[in-house]
């Protein structure tokens, strides 16, 4: 997969892994990891699927409506890039932190979904629940932090609440951080996330 790293000066601090949204790249959320974790390494990838010329990181048969076969396909793809990443860049493998938004945030969940090892913890930002109906791996501590809007149109109040409960019967510490507005992300969520992942992670 398209992707870049970039070694930290503290090879002991997580691995900033981030999955950018609809329409992005790998390049938007250095920023983020920065403010986030400035002492960490960060892996940072290019979904791998196009929509009208915009990368994401599973199609979607409409706005809000997954293909789940597509889903289930490139997470266990990203999966498996993880373990092929750590070995190339010579990271560890069990300590990588995901920092997601929209779609980004939504394949970070599919990884959280569907194995009890693919991230350390994670930072999703304006999440949706990734699949419904399946039994959730044990979670049991895993730290995830959830950016979300009162208004946001896309993930709604009622679907956050819906993800925080998944994650939490997985046996997840999941922390939601609510903000006043919609899907956009904003400065006070990222200030809000630096915070608890001094707290959680580090
Ligand atoms: C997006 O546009 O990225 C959606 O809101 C979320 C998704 O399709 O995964």
């Amino acid at each position: 997969m398209r992707h870049i790293f970039q070694q930290g000066s503290d090879p002991a601090a997580p691995v900033l892994v981030l999955f950018h949204g609809t329409g992005g790249t790998e390049m938007d959320l250095l920023p983020l990891a920065q403010a986030i974790s400035p002492a960490s390494s960060v892996l940072s990838i290019r979904g791998n699927v196009l929509e009208n010329g915009m990368p994401r990181f599973f199609r979607r048969l409409a706005e809000g409506i997954f293909d789940e076969e597509d889903l289930i396909f490139r997470t266990t793809e990203l999966y498996n890039f993880l373990d092929q990443a750590a070995v190339e860049n010579g990271f560890d493998r069990r300590n990588l932190v995901a920092v997601g938004y929209s779609n980004g945030a939504n394949i970070a969940g599919s990884l959280l979904f569907h194995y009890p090892d693919a991230l350390r913890g994670a930072i999703l930002l304006h999440p949706m629940v990734p699949r419904r109906g399946i039994a959730l791996p044990d979670l049991t501590d895993v730290p995830v932090f959830i950016g979300a809007g009162r208004n946001d149109p896309i993930c709604s109040p009622e679907e956050t609440v819906e993800l925080e409960e998944l994650l939490s019967t997985a046996g997840a510490n999941v922390h939601v951080h609510w903000e006043a507005g919609g899907h956009q992300l904003t400065r006070s969520e990222v200030i809000a996330a630096a915070e608890w992942m001094k707290d959680s992670l580090q």
